[in-house]
């Protein structure tokens, strides 16, 4: 059918969109890999029908290039730029989210006038041809695979058989496609899909700002498709894998400034922010703490992923309502948003009670995290009886709100660690609570 251009660097989102967006649309998907190859390609790139790209690809910000290539009316096709939301004109459309491949198939086949009649009409082949390399990502055969050898098609494995191997051979020979049961192409595409998602979240090599793109578009997918509907694993694996990631970009990042602007270039958005702030805090005070290990670190990541999920859509809603403070004192939240903001600890804990994986004990940590333990309503004075790693939680959060009422309206003032410290304090008296204070003062800023 159609002809699409992708101009993607990643290896592995690369190979999810040409995978999907071949089997779906039926089209033939080539893959661009630097921005100046595209360029070098003049008129030819005008014989595609559409041109997917994220808006950083080869260092370049493609919205501005692309933009100006249309306007010079050297790139007459449309363009879909993943990863920005922007306003999208008759030939430049943007898709906010880099793991929705639903979204994309949907605008890719609307922009291409193609519907589900003139997909079913198709004279699918007997079998579909596949790229070798997605066979590694499949460790076992999902179904019968066959290679074409004219002037047939031969099966070289069958269902289950391990065939990692076997592809490499394959490759090494010249062997560049498989094919399956056409009937069975889109659920072969399903797991593909899947596998590669999973590879995706665990690959270590994409940078920061690709890692926090990635953690931003899980929150929302997962608050879109978690908070207002039945979950399905699918969401809640994609959760556990973005709060991998946080975990790595916490880790990666040199200090509290540097991850703060990263955020607040990527999402200006609160939730994200200190909740990843956050847990840049409590990873160092855990490991600064006598008792503190790097399972606490995984567990407190997981649990800040989780801990204030439910006040997505109330922070969306109110934009200027930035911290629950603000919300707390609002006379602006219906009744029914009250009610999600005074139980929202005890929803998310009840949330993850029900997830499969959850650490034990990340339930209760949520509960415990405005300093109450039934995670109903916000405590009014200090608790001595909460765990030790809630009141890791309640310190960090409050150093980022201290940081953020400083540095959140003028990045360039001047922050001063002692004074942080001292203002915690005075807030938190009792001994169990300033044990946990004490290391922020070696914390890089
Ligand atoms: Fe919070
Ligand atoms: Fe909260």
């Amino acid at each position: 059918m159609g002809k699409i251009l992708l101009l993607l660097e990643n290896g592995l989102l690369a190979q999810l969109y040409k995978t999907n967006l071949s089997v779906y649309l039926e089209s033939q998907v080539d893959l661009c890999s630097s921005f100046s190859q595209f360029l070098g390609m003049n008129k030819l790139m005008n014989d595609y029908s559409l041109i997917v790209t994220h808006k950083n690809f080869d260092g370049i910000n493609v919205v501005s290039e692309i933009l100006n290539l249309q306007n010079e009316k050297r790139l007459l096709v449309p363009s879909i730029i993943v990863g920005e939301s922007n306003n999208q004109n008759e030939n430049v459309h943007f898709l906010p989210e880099y793991l929705n491949i639903q979204q994309l198939l949907g605008l890719s086949a609307k922009i291409m006038n193609i519907t589900a009649q003139m997909m079913a009409s198709l004279n699918v082949p007997d079998y579909y041809p596949i790229d070798i390399e997605f066979i590694y990502y499949l460790k076992k055969a999902p179904t019968s695979l066959y290679l074409y050898v004219e002037p047939d098609y031969v099966m070289f494995a069958t269902k289950d058989s391990l065939v990692e191997e076997v592809a490499q051979e394959l490759k090494e020979e010249g062997v560049e496609k498989f094919y399956i049961k056409a009937n069975e192409r889109l659920e072969i595409v399903g797991l593909i899909t899947r596998s590669l998602m999973d590879e995706l979240s665990k690959t270590t090599y994409l940078n920061p700002v690709f890692k926090t793109e990635i953690i931003t578009n899980g929150f929302d997918h997962f608050m879109n498709n978690y908070v207002s509907k039945e979950a399905s694993q699918s969401i809640v694996k994609l959760a556990s894998d973005c709060s991998k990631m946080m975990n790595e970009v916490v880790n990666e990042s040199p200090d509290l400034q540097s991850l703060f602007l990263m955020f607040k270039n990527n999402k200006d958005n609160f939730l994200y922010i200190h909740t990843m702030l956050s847990s840049y805090v409590a990873s160092h005070i855990l490991r600064n703490l006598p008792w503190g290990n790097e399972s606490h670190v995984d567990k407190i990541i997981y649990v800040l992923f989780f801990h204030d999920i439910y006040l997505a859509p109330i922070y969306n809603k109110y934009p200027h309502l930035q911290n629950e403070e603000l919300l707390k004192n609002s006379m602006e939240l219906t009744r029914q948003e009250k009610h999600t903001l005074n139980n929202h600890a005890r929803f998310a804990a009840e949330l993850v009670a029900g997830l499969k994986k959850t650490p034990i004990g990340c339930d209760q940590l949520i509960r415990q995290h405005h300093g109450v333990n039934t995670g109903i309503g916000f405590a009014i004075e200090l608790k001595e009886d909460l765990s030790p790693l809630a009141k890791v939680i309640i310190i960090s959060e409050n150093f980022v709100e201290y940081f953020l009422s400083k540095r959140g309206k003028n990045v360039n003032q001047p922050f001063d660690l002692a004074e942080a410290v001292q203002s915690l304090n005075e807030k938190f008296t009792t001994n169990s609570y300033r044990k946990i204070i004490e290391p922020l003062i070696t914390l890089n800023i």
